[in-house]
Order: structure tokens, then C-alpha cells, then sequence
């Protein structure tokens, strides 16, 4: 069987700018909020990944129209089933999603659980508990997980931890419930402020978004509206991994460098020397980095656990010892085998790695298991000495926009080409 690889020559500095791609996390849940409205939704700045044509299947097979051109997402109202089929739910991870607009706009939805093991289990018990607070009955038939409810009422919803999609699910369903909803431990990461700036825009009432409170006044109808994509900070900060480990100049533009704080005192503790100016951030690394004694994955303001396995693939040539604690995931070492075959020096033990720097990697054949690893594995290839084989390409496309070609022009050499798989 045919498989795309991607063939990376490592070991010249890299040297360029690019502007960063709209962001996966903010476009996805936006698509679905689109779901609430009325008329149709323009949203710009749309990324062009594999998860947003998924996120356009399910618009499709819910009897919406959407339609993708270039960067742009077009998403017409209409009626329709309210069961998303398995394959799609499989098909993305994130699919969860479009539970809370779906209730929030049908009062029913049937889904399946959404693919695990990829970071560990993907539970989704923090979203069904908020939805059964709003009045949502909920039962399991043969794998299936119905939602229904007669009426989606506001409610007080602490969340045992802050998470990202129950955070977004809750703020979704609550748009067009009756009364008020409060929800507390809520998750601050920026993308729930542009879910929340897209929503307003449509006539919504939230007010706490990227706050740990977010107060929801339920209105009986939203119309849609135009809005653009906020850029994707994880995307920017590859871009500025892959540039630390290959050593460099470059630009990433477009950015929101607020959003990145946590990212960017990383790269600065590791001796990177940073430049901000408005959306744009200049990273120079000309010279051997040093290991940061501790990291530790955190909800956001914290370091962002998208971003462990590509600081990793950047400390594994810093001089010293550091170690990563991964709190978020329970499974998101996937990559450190992979880059132990390109020579580096990592012990994990449990949640943590311990990251004794060497003074270079080489090139090896490697394989993405997940899609940040991927993009740390391409990044580390970019410093490594000779050619490294990427496989497992699909779990990239995922989330980065014609990756190779962003790659290609920062300065590296990347060549994505098709060998039978026979040839492993
Ligand atoms: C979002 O996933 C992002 N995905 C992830 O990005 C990101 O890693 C994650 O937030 C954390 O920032 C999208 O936005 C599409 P969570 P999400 O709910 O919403 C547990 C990437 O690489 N949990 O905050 O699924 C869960 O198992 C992806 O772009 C429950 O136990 O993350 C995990 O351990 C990867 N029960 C933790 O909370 C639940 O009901 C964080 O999950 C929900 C979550």
C-alpha cells in the first residue's frame, strides 16, 4: 500500500517568515457554534486541515450547508438529522464538540464516543454532566449516547477541572437556553474567547469569557454573522520550535504574542533571544541552548501541554538536564521514543521526562503517533545531522496547513513523497 512520508535534511540553520496559520482549536469549535444560528456564517482564516473538512462532513450530514473555499468557511442554516454518524465521530477527536449546539439548537443529539489512546483516554463525562445540569436527559443504547431534553434550562455549573471543550460545550448550549448559566473552573485558553467573541457578535450574552467565571444569559435566537479566525499560538510556536533546534533567524507573523507568554519565557529560559513587535515575534538562536530545569504542563495562563512535545524536541540538544511534567494527558510521551531512535536522551516515568541534553541528533525514520509529536519530530529533524524519514503523516495534516510547505519556507528541506509501504 502507498504512504506519504516526508524526507528531512537536516542541519543548516534556518532563515525566513512566514504568517501563522488561523488556529485548529478556535476554528472547529467555531464551525459547531455556527450550528446555533440563523442565516448563514462567514468565518475567515479558516485553516486547511483534515479536522476542518471532518468538522464541514458532520455540518453537511446534520443538514447544514457548509462549504470551504481557499480560507474561508461558508455555513448555511437548515434542518436535519440530529445523530452523528460513528465514522465521524471516530473521525475526530474533538467531534464532541457539536453536542452543546446541537442541544442548544435541536434539544437532541445522538453521538458515540470519541476515538481515545491517541494522548489517553478522552473521556467525555465532564460535557455529559454539564448538559444533564441544563436539563439534558441522557441514556447510552447500543454504543450510542442519547441527549434530549424538552427545554435547555441556565443553571450554576462548577467544572472539576477546567477543560477546553467542556468549557466550550457549556457556553454553546447555554446560548439559546432559557435563563442564566454560570459556569466556574472554567477553562481560559484564548480559543474560548474567540468562541465567545464569535457568539456575541451573533447576539449572544456571554460575559467572563477567558476568565475563570463565564456568566451565559440565554436568548431565543442568534443570526449569524462574519467573523476571522484567531491565529493558532501552537502553530506559531512549531515554527519557533523548529527554528530553536535548527539554530536561525526567523519571523512568525500574525501572531497574538499575549496569548503565548508561558511559550515564549521557555524559549527565553532556554537562551533563545526573542523580539515582540505587535503580531509579529523574531526568534535568534545562533547558538547552543541551555536545558530549563522545570516545565510543567498546566491549564491555560500555564505552559500549554500542545506545546511539551515540541520544547522537548528543542531541549534535546540544550546543555544540562531538564524535566517535563506532563499534568494534563495522561499519555503524551508517544514522541520520545521516536526521538530517542534520532539519539536523544530522555527518561520518562510516569507523567515525567527527564531530558539530558546531547550534542546533536541524527536523522532516522520516524513515525508522528500524535499531531504535536509529529511537528517535534520534523522540528528536531531540522537540527539533526543527515535525512530523516516522517511517517504517520496523517496526524499532522490534522492540525498544521500545508506543514511542508510552511517548513520549506523558513528555510528547511522537507520533500513529501510516496513510497509503498512494502519498503519499511
Ligand atoms: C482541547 O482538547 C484541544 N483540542 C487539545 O488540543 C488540547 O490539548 C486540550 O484542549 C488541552 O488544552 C481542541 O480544542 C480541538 P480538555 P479537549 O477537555 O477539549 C480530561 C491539539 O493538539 N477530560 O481540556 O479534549 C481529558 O481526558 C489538541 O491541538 C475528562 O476527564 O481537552 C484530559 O486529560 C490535542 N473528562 C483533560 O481533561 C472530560 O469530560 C484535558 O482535556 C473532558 C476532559
Amino acid at each position: 500500500m502507498a504512504e506519504e512520508i516526508l524526507r528531512i535534511t537536516g542541519g543548516h540553520k534556518l532563515r525566513g517568515d512566514i504568517t501563522v496559520q488561523g488556529a485548529k482549536n478556535s476554528a472547529l469549535p467555531l464551525m459547531a457554534a455556527s450550528m446555533l444560528c440563523e442565516g448563514k456564517t462567514v468565518l475567515h482564516n479558516i485553516p486547511q486541515l483534515t479536522d476542518v473538512y471532518a468538522a464541514s462532513r458532520i455540518l453537511n450530514r446534520l443538514g447544514f450547508r457548509c462549504t470551504i473555499s481557499d480560507h474561508t468557511a461558508e455555513i448555511t442554516s437548515g434542518d436535519g438529522d440530529t445523530e452523528i454518524p460513528d465514522e465521524d465521530m471516530r473521525a475526530m477527536r474533538s467531534s464532541v464538540m457539536f453536542l452543546g449546539p446541537m442541544l442548544g439548537r435541536r434539544k437532541r443529539c445522538v453521538i458515540t464516543m470519541p476515538g481515545g489512546c491517541e494522548l489517553g483516554p478522552r473521556p467525555i463525562d465532564l460535557h455529559l454532566e454539564a448538559m444533564r445540569q441544563m436539563g439534558v436527559q441522557i441514556r447510552e443504547q447500543q454504543g450510542k449516547i442519547v441527549c434530549q431534553a424538552e427545554r435547555l434550562h441556565g443553571a450554576r455549573i462548577p467544572l472539576p477541572f477546567p477543560s477546553v471543550g467542556a468549557t466550550e460545550n457549556v457556553i454553546m448550549a447555554a446560548a439559546l437556553a432559557e435563563g442564566e448559566t454560570v459556569l466556574t473552573n472554567a477553562a481560559r485558553e484564548p480559543e474560548i474567547a474567540d468562541l465567545a467573541g464569535f457568539l456575541n457578535r451573533c447576539g449572544a450574552k456571554i460575559a467572563g469569557a477567558g476568565e475563570g467565571t463565564v456568566v451565559i444569559s440565554g436568548v431565543r435566537k442568534l443570526t449569524g454573522t462574519e467573523y476571522r479566525v484567531m491565529p493558532d499560538r501552537i502553530a506559531a510556536f512549531t515554527w519557533l520550535c523548529a527554528c530553536a533546534a535548527a539554530g536561525g533567524t526567523v519571523c512568525i507573523c500574525g501572531t497574538e504574542p499575549d496569548d503565548m507568554e508561558s511559550c515564549l519565557s521557555v524559549l527565553t529560559a532556554a537562551g533563545c533571544r526573542l523580539g515582540i513587535c505587535r503580531d509579529r515575534i523574531y526568534l535568534d538562536c545562533g547558538h547552543p541552548l541551555r536545558n530549563v530545569r522545570y516545565i510543567r504542563t498546566m491549564p491555560h495562563p500555564g505552559f500549554p501541554t500542545d506545546a511539551q512535545a515540541l520544547i522537548s524536541a528543542v531541549l534535546c540538544t540544550a546543555s544540562g538536564t531538564g524535566m517535563i511534567e506532563e499534568t494534563v494527558f495522561e499519555s503524551r510521551f508517544k514522541h520520545v521514543g521516536e526521538l530517542l531512535r534520532m539519539g536523544a536522551d530522555i527518561r520518562v516515568s510516569g507523567r515525567t521526562a527527564v531530558i539530558s541534553g546531547v550534542p546533536k541528533l541524527h536523522g532516522a525514520e520516524v513515525e508522528a503517533m500524535d499531531l504535536r509529536g509529529g511537528a517535534a519530530l520534523a522540528a528536531a529533524a531540522a537540527g539533526a545531522e543527515g535525512e530523516t524519514i516522517l511517517r504517520g503523516l496523517r496526524h499532522i495534516d490534522r492540525g498544521y496547513d500545508h506543514f511542508a510547505d510552511t517548513f520549506n519556507s523558513l528555510g528547511g528541506t522537507a520533500v513529501r513523497s510516496v513510497i509503498s509501504s512494502a519498503v519499511r
